[in-house]
């Protein structure tokens, strides 16, 4: 019976694993996002990003102003730096514009971010940011390595600079995937006819306000806001499980005390 059903869960996990697999196309090699949700300060400047450059299209309904004070910010701190639309200190972050107007002027409408580090994971959030390229084709003029044909344009682009997509061929698959991974930076392998294969990562064209690097930190503050928002709560649950951990070890030493007092006699 369990052999049985342990049987069905393997062939249903193969079969939903399947398609991706199969379409042996792309394989897209990510850059782990360096981030810590414990620091105070890259919270504070990412929630600062995050209010200046998304919430003009993007709301994050999940998430009210005054929960910021979790960043160590004082109300008055919120109202002064981070509220920048009226909104009340309660108020949840929304947005002004029209979910219809927003879709008719993108082709799609920006989805609410307040689980989005859930839904796409933090790492694909960071490589979204750093594979943006452009790309004449478009309609907004930009293309994302990360996420195909995009209908968001490159908000970021007078910090960061604008990308050219760089394709360099391979003669197989094998060789390109040696040649991605020796890249240790952001690459796509996608297959070529003729079982040719081509490794496309960006390039800069043009430099920004910021350096690579302070972008790259930017970005990061900006991954990790993302990821707090995500799950407000797991910074407490971290401090509650310390703090759970240590009642039990006291509780122990009285446990095992008072065992050592009853079997006194017995011995
Ligand atoms: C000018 C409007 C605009 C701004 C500003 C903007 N976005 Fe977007 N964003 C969009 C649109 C439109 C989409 C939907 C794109 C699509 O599905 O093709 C999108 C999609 C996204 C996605 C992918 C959603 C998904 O999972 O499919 C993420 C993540 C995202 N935006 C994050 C951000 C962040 C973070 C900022 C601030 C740095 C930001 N956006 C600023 C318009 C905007």
């Amino acid at each position: 019976m369990m052999n049985k059903l342990i049987t069905t869960l393997l062939a249903a996990l193969v079969l939903s694993a399947g398609p991706a697999a199969a379409s042996g196309g792309d394989d897209i090699l990510l850059e782990p996002a360096p981030i810590n949700r414990l620091d105070n300060e890259s919270l504070q400047r990412g929630a600062r990003t995050f209010v200046n450059y998304c919430l003009n299209c993007h709301s994050a309904r999940y998430m009210r102003y005054n929960r910021l004070t979790d960043l160590g910010l004082t109300e008055e701190q919120i109202k002064d730096n981070l509220i920048l639309n009226g909104a009340k200190i309660r108020d949840p972050m929304t947005v002004a514009m029209p979910a219809a107007d927003a879709k008719a002027w993108f082709g799609a409408p920006p989805p609410d971010l307040s689980v989005e580090s859930r839904v796409r994971g933090v790492d694909w959030l960071y490589n979204y940011f750093l594979g943006f390229y452009q790309d004449e084709k478009s309609a907004t003029g930009w293309n994302n390595l990360v996420f195909p044909n995009v209908g968001m344009p490159h908000v970021l682009w007078e910090l960061s600079g604008t990308n050219r997509l760089v394709t360099t061929e391979y003669k197989d698959g094998h060789e390109a995937h040696g040649a991605a991974i020796a890249a240790k930076r952001l690459v796509k392998v996608a297959a070529l006819p003729g079982g040719k294969a081509a490794v496309e990562t960006v390039a800069v064209a043009t430099p920004g306000t910021m350096t690579a690097a302070e972008y790259r930190t930017l970005v990061a503050d900006l991954v990790n806001y993302m990821d707090y928002m995500g799950e407000p709560i797991k910074n407490q649950r971290i401090s509650l499980g310390l703090i759970v951990l240590i009642y039990l070890s006291i509780l122990f030493v009285f446990a095992y005390w008072l065992k050592k007092t009853y079997w006194k006699d017995v011995h």
